[in-house]
């Protein structure tokens, strides 16, 4: 039986390929290192706006160098961190920065997956299957609950297929915003993230 709950993202791809009748991903057009496939075969295109790894086209995941309708499905697993001081200043140390790249501020992530929602839209065949992973994050003393707007993003162009939790195993580093020394906690530390299987509409 297949859970909504997994400890493992290997795991919890492995789940949508098999309820999606995905033998191979199409694409992951934020592919990193590729640590996400472990023993999965890699998908037929990988692209990142960074390349670390060979074979990997460098490209933005909202301009992607492919005709309309090419895919059947496509991997996007972006930065999700927000005030990360490399996103403004090219050049910043944070490891979490390095590793994952990341946002100064959160309307930047914004414009980021809305812009990339309307081109896998383009990108993706008709019922073809988009792999949103995602998290919410607290920014500037606010929560931005990220799975609950992409829901509204991609209205008219995705449909919610399945929604996969994530509990991650150890802490993450809490970005610091600039001159803040706060100690006192006023939010839940967030633990999880989620992974949407986004099915193309219209
Ligand atoms: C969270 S990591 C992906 C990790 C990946 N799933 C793995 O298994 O290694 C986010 C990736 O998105 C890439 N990225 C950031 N902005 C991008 C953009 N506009 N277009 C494409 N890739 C982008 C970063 O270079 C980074 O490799």
């Amino acid at each position: 039986m297949i859970r909504s709950v997994y400890y493992d993202q290997t795991e919890i791809l492995k789940s949508i390929m098999e309820l999606c009748n995905i033998e191979r991903f199409c694409a992951d057009v934020t592919y990193g290192n590729g640590k996400f496939y472990g023993d999965i075969e890699q998908p037929i295109f990988k692209g990142d706006i960074s390349p670390q790894a060979e074979g990997v086209t460098e490209c933005s995941s909202s301009l992607l160098p492919v005709a309309d309708s090419q895919f059947k499905s496509l991997v996007f697993d972006p930065p999700f961190l927000t005030y990360v001081r490399a996103a403004r200043e090219g050049n910043g140390n944070m490891i979490m920065a390095k590793r994952f790249g990341g946002y100064w501020r959160y309307d930047e992530l914004e414009d980021h997956y809305r812009a990339t929602l309307i081109e896998a839209a383009r990108v993706l065949s008709k019922k073809g299957i988009m792999v949103f992973k995602c998290q919410d994050i607290i920014h500037n003393h606010k929560m931005h609950c990220t799975h609950m707007n992409v829901m509204e993003w991609c209205k008219g162009l995705f449909r919610l297929k399945d929604l996969f939790i994530l509990p991650v195993k150890s802490r993450m580093p809490i970005p610091q915003q600039e001159g803040t020394k706060k100690k006192v906690q006023n939010h839940a530390r967030i633990f999880h993230s989620y992974f949407m299987v986004l099915e193309k509409v219209g």
